[in-house]
């Protein structure tokens, strides 16, 4: 991947946290997917590479489970040449103390907070108040920005670029759906999101999406998944129910049937379509088992990638 050569001239990474993909201009973004694939190269040839967070600690704040955000981030500060604190759920956000009371407190001791919450509106708070730390998110209700780096490597490890190519996500409309379009209509691909009613991406992401796009880039909202994937050099889907969703998962269950991703659907998309998921994935319901083991899945690799894209964040806000 290289730099579009209108932001080359000027590119200095700035941002000092990394709240939602809007923290990050185009350049940024590029930036820290070009230090991903090479941090990505030299780990593959087992070349030696800077350590800019020796001698610093960050903290994983996780108030909903997690196997891929977590263990990537443990090892991403490890071989960074940082370590981890772990402070347990019961300490950590807003249940014995305040939220603005616990930033303060790690501000004290630590280089950063990976933060995985409910409403963004916890996190925002948690950063406003140490303005000191960096803070990253790592989901919330609304975003999953760490999430769509890794989206983005992987397509772009396989398109080259993302200017005039299409993203289908079938589904629910939801944090991934969020942080994908905006990421992907800022490197110019369009991305087609098809819900049932009601389930539709939010008008304030839809909002921030035209304003963030580049290159043609952009983005369209559909009920029709035969929308989404006739045109699709990708394809992507996530649950229908999110964490925190558990409760609701029998009805949107009926609601979300006819938006399963199956190879019915997938033939309908362009010969070569690849297949994506942030997963945990639910075979069966969002996506059948043939399509996820199917040669047209890159899930692993989307997985795979939420390593390195996170040591090129935690890089670039060490520097
Ligand atoms: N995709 C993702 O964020 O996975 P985890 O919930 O396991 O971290
Ligand atoms: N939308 C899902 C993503 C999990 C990585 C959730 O929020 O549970």
């Amino acid at each position: 991947m290289r730099l579009q050569a209108a932001s080359r001239a000027t590119a200095r990474w700035q941002p000092t946290q990394f709240l939602s993909i809007l923290d990050l201009t185009p350049s940024d973004l590029e930036i820290c997917l070009e230090r991903a694939a090479s941090m990505k190269a030299a780990r593959q040839a087992r070349r030696a590479h800077p350590m800019p967070l020796k001698g610093l600690h960050v903290a994983l704040l996780f108030e909903k489970p997690s196997l891929r955000t977590r263990s990537t981030f443990q090892i991403a500060v490890r071989e960074l040449g940082g370590d981890v604190i772990e402070p347990p759920p019961e300490v950590a956000l807003g249940g014995r103390e305040t939220i603005e009371d616990v930033a303060r407190n790690l501000e004290r001791w630590v280089f950063g907070a990976v933060i995985r919450t409910f409403a963004q509106d916890r996190l925002e708070r948690f950063a406003a108040s140490a303005p000191g730390l960096r803070v990253v998110n790592a989901l919330t209700n609304e975003e999953h920005p760490c999430q769509a780096l890794a989206d983005c490597l992987t397509l772009i490890e396989r398109f080259k670029t993302l200017e005039g190519k299409t993203i289908g996500f079938v589904g629910d409309g939801n944090n991934v759906a969020a942080s994908l379009a905006q990421a992907v209509a800022m490197l110019g691909g369009h991305v087609i999101v098809a819900s049932p009613s009601g389930f539709e991406l939010a008008p304030s992401v839809v909002e921030s999406v035209a304003r963030v796009a580049r290159f043609g880039g952009g983005l369209t909202v559909t009920n029709d998944p035969l929308e989404a994937v006739s045109a699709a050099d990708a394809i992507y889907t996530d649950v229908w129910a999110s964490m925190g969703q558990e409760d609701q998962a029998a009805e949107r269950r009926r609601m979300f049937a006819p938006y399963q991703v199956n190879t019915g659907l997938l033939a309908k998309a362009p010969e070569g379509a690849i297949f994506m998921h942030c997963l945990p994935a639910h075979r069966g319901d969002e996506v059948s088992d043939d399509v996820m083991d199917s040669a047209a899945s890159v899930v692993f690799d989307q997985s795979e990638n939420r390593l390195h894209t996170q040591k090129a964040l935690l890089a670039l806000l060490a520097s």
